[in-house]
C-alpha cells in the first residue's frame, strides 16, 4: 500500500512539473490566443489529411466548422499590453490595427467558405477553399508574427 501511494505521489509530482514548464507565460491574453491557433493548426493538419494527401478523413466538415468556430472564441485576443511576454506578435499589430483586423476578417471569410464546401462534399471545391485559407494564415502570418 506505501508503495502505490509513493507511486501516486510521484506521478502527480511529475505531472505538476510537466504542466509547470509549459505554463511560463502568464499574461492570459497570449496564453489563450496562442492556444487558440494551435487548436486551429490542428484542424488544418486534419483536412491536408483529407484534403490534399487524400486520406479516408470523413471529418473535414467538423474541421472546417471547428476552425471558423475556434476564430469566433479568439475573443478580444491583443489587448493592450499583451504585446510584452513569450509571444511572437508583432509591433504593428497595435499600430496597424486596420490592416490587422482585415487580415483577420479575410482569414475568417476562408474559413467560412471552406466550412461550406466540406459540407456539400465537394471535393474540388473544398481543396481550393483549403489553400486559400492556408495563404490567409500565411499573409498574416508575414505581416504580424515574428519568425
Ligand atoms: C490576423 C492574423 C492571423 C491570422 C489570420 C492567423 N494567424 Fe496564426 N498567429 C498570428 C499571430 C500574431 C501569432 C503569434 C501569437 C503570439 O505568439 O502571441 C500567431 C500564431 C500562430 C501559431 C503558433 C501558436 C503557438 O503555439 O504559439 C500557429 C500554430 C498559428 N498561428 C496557426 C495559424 C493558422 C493555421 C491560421 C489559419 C487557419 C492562422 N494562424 C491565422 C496571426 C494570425
Amino acid at each position: 500500500m506505501k508503495k502505490l501511494v509513493l507511486l501516486v505521489s510521484t506521478v502527480a509530482a511529475l505531472t505538476a512539473g510537466a504542466v509547470a514548464a509549459q505554463a511560463d507565460e502568464t499574461n492570459p491574453a497570449i496564453v489563450h490566443r496562442q492556444a487558440i491557433y494551435k487548436i486551429v493548426s490542428g484542424h488544418m493538419q486534419s483536412l491536408k489529411a483529407g484534403l490534399l494527401l487524400k486520406g479516408p478523413v470523413d471529418n473535414l466538415a467538423w474541421n472546417a466548422e471547428g476552425i471558423v468556430d475556434a476564430f469566433k472564441h479568439m475573443g478580444a485576443a491583443y489587448p493592450e499590453g499583451s504585446d510584452k511576454g513569450e509571444t511572437k506578435a508583432k509591433a504593428n499589430i497595435w499600430t496597424e490595427q486596420a490592416k490587422f483586423q482585415e487580415a483577420g476578417k479575410k482569414a475568417f471569410g476562408a474559413a467560412v467558405t471552406l466550412a461550406e464546401a466540406t459540407k456539400a462534399g465537394d471535393q474540388a471545391k473544398s481543396v481550393d477553399a483549403f489553400k486559400a485559407l492556408g495563404g490567409a494564415c500565411k499573409a498574416c502570418h508575414e505581416d504580424f508574427r515574428k519568425d
